[in-house]
């Protein structure tokens, strides 16, 4: 019999079966001892709506979204963050008492916190960042609220980067499109590098750069985390850079939606790393 007073969440995409948000919010569950339940559920584009809108009735405290709802949910939410507002993506809406659904965005928070955690200050730095889609709006939203003052943002459509640079540009950090070609050609001002492409995720291109002009100083980290170590930290730390692998992100972005649903803010620990990294074959 399932127990109707458990506390419920789920991750929702289309599809679903490869994430691995249950298996990350199932840890904790058992960490901590909690009743709750964390679960997916396979939703088309089209049933969203729908969904979202019987989360209440069905016991969930809310739910986390991964492709292709995150930037669709916005015109279903209720109310949405300032600053997911702003990037225009939602990864974690919450249904609250009265049944109203808030958005939030956590792919801020587990970016920042991943950087923080492995010593990268971002206070006056200046950061390289390729790719312009959701994942780099979130980054750039990140390394704003980090303290970095400027962002060169490379995408292999300009146009993209230029509509990035407009929305998320601001006097105390500047977005700057830069042409994917020239991406080299900016990194010699860099204190940090950013993919957040899908270049170089298995089954992708690899990712195609010369770092010869990174000062010796510059972090490098990559979002994608299959594998953990991708062609481009391979290549950093044959250089002598610091680098920062992308699974970081992804645990510390379940962090505050653990809290939201659970009421407990959940630690990352080598032992849940090596948890994940099993399932992940590494
Ligand atoms: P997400 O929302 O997860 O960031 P996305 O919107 O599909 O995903 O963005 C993927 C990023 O990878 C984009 O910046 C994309 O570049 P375009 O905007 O030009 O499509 C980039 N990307 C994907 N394949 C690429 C390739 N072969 N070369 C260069 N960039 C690529």
């Amino acid at each position: 019999m399932p127990n109707l007073n458990q506390d419920k969440a789920a991750v929702i995409g289309w599809p679903v079966e490869h994430s691995l948000s249950p298996r990350l919010h199932g840890y904790w569950l058992s960490q901590y001892g909690l009743s709750g339940d964390y679960g997916r559920l396979a939703v088309e584009p089209q049933n969203l709506s729908a969904t979202l809108g019987r989360l209440q009735k069905e016991g969930y405290r809310g739910v986390n979204l991964t492709v292709p709802h995150k930037e669709a949910v916005l015109a279903v939410l209720d109310s949405v963050e300032d600053v997911a507002q702003r990037i225009g993506a939602v990864n974690t809406v919450v249904v609250e008492d009265d049944g109203a659904l808030t958005g939030y965005n956590t792919d801020i928070f587990g970016f920042a916190e991943n950087l923080r955690a492995a010593g990268f200050e971002g206070a006056s730095k200046r950061a390289v960042v390729l790719g312009a889609g959701g994942a780099a709006r979130a980054v750039i939203a990140a390394l704003r609220q980090m303290g970095c003052i400027s962002v060169m943002l490379c995408n292999r459509t300009i146009g993209r980067s230029i509509s990035v640079a407009e929305k998320l540009s601001t006097s105390d950090c500047q977005v700057i499109p830069v042409a994917w070609d020239k991406a080299s050609l900016v990194l010699a001002e860099a204190d940090l590098l950013v993919n957040t492409t899908t270049l170089g995720m298995r089954g992708q291109l690899p990712l195609e750069i010369v770092l010869d002009d990174l000062p010796q100083t510059a972090w490098v980290t990559d979002i994608v985390y299959t594998p953990l170590q991708t062609g481009l930290l391979r290549i950093a730390a044959e250089r002598g850079h610091t680098v920062v692998d992308g699974l970081g992100m992804l645990l510390h972005q379940a962090r505050p939606a653990f809290t939201k649903f659970f009421g407990i803010d959940p630690q990352v620990t080598p032992e849940l790393r090596a948890h994940m990294l099993q399932a992940l074959g590494e």
